[in-house]
């Protein structure tokens, strides 16, 4: 049998640099190695953790499913689906809050920064969030996820309930671990922690156009002169110069150590460099949207494939635990 990868990414909104660099380019990777069977997953139910807008989410998650196929998901090589289509989902999450304290989850840095943002909406679904993502993943029993640093906590819980599920019930789950691209940490636009959807400011869209990913790469802080110590609005500036020119990036580094460097040169460089590497992605999503009836019938196969495997793990969990 083959080994399998599985990974998801939340139906916050249309995807960012963040999300392509950090997950997607693994998950292309992994699609197209012969070696595993890829899963996709829009993690709807996810989303419903923190306010959200109902409209909203019938709209994104259908969005992220048209984002996946234009950035080269392939549905004939991988099974992409929708969470909420695949009730094993939040069956298996319940299931595994037996073998989960609060304590635990209530020390994760990823909760902490939730309740921070949220302190209004602190749910008993927010604090479940990591019991869901085990489920995600463990319901395919799967060992390899391609996701970005930040999920790494979240990995880390999947792992501890694989074992006490293992251990206490004789299953048979993988000890999942990350599948790590180059981007695995992409710095946010403002020059202060990691690019994300809920901070605005902070992220280019796949979708954004040449004029606005030039607007945004302007906005970097940097500095009014170059040399010296790299404050953090430059070092994200290298950063991307690294991901995006890395045949350039010693020139502007020496341009940079004796002031000569001109920030917007290199900015304008960046920003044409990023527009270049999404335009196919853009030219295709155009053309995907034509056609919703193919939309329709992606999804409605992947959940039926998905459900197929996701069953028979929620029968030998419900086995092992004397529920059946
Ligand atoms: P989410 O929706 O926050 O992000 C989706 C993916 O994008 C990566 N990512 C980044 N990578 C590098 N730099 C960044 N600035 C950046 N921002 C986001 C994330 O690491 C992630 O890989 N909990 C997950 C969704 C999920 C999931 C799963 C993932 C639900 N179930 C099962 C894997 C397996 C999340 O919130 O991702």
């Amino acid at each position: 049998m083959k080994k399998r990868v599985f990974a998801g990414i939340r139906a916050t909104g249309r995807l960012h640099l963040g999300n392509y660099l950090g997950a997607v380019k693994g998950m292309l990777q992994l699609q197209d190695n012969p070696q595993y069977e890829a899963l996709y997953m829009v993690a709807d139910v996810h989303t419903i953790t923190t306010p959200y807008n109902v409209q909203g989410l019938r709209i994104n998650r259908r969005e992220a499913i048209v984002d996946y196929l234009a950035a080269g998901l392939d549905p004939k090589k991988s099974i992409l689906f929708l969470q909420a289509q695949v009730p094993e989902h939040a069956e298996l999450a319940f299931y595994f809050g037996s073998v989960t304290t609060i304590a635990r989850m209530q020390h994760l840095p990823t909760f902490k920064d939730k309740v921070k943002q949220y302190p209004h909406d602190v749910t008993m679904a927010l604090l479940n969030y990591p019991l869901l993502m085990a489920a995600d993943i463990l319901l395919y029993k799967a060992g390899l996820v391609p996701v970005g640093i930040d999920q790494e906590p979240h990995l880390e819980v999947a792992r501890e309930i694989a074992r006490k599920m293992n251990q206490e019930y004789g299953m048979n789950f993988p000890e999942p671990v990350r599948f790590a691209t180059k981007g695995s940490y992409i710095p946010s636009l403002n020059g202060e922690g990691k690019m994300s959807k809920t901070v605005e400011g902070s992220f280019i869209n796949l979708t954004d156009s040449v004029d606005v990913i030039r607007k945004k790469v302007r906005s970097v802080p940097t500095a009014t002169t170059s040399g010296g110590e790299m404050n953090p609005g430059v070092k994200t500036l290298f950063a991307f110069a690294d991901l995006f020119i890395p045949n350039e990036l010693n020139k502007y580094k020496k341009e940079y150590e004796n002031g000569t460097l001109q920030f917007v040169t290199l900015k304008d460089a960046i920003a044409d460099a990023i527009y270049k590497d999404l335009q196919p992605f853009q030219e295709k999503r155009n053309e995907i949207i034509k056609n919703q009836e193919y939309i329709d019938q992606v999804i409605k196969e992947g959940a039926e494939k998905a459900r197929s495997i996701a069953s028979q793990t929620v029968m030998e969990v419900k086995e092992k635990m004397g529920l059946s």
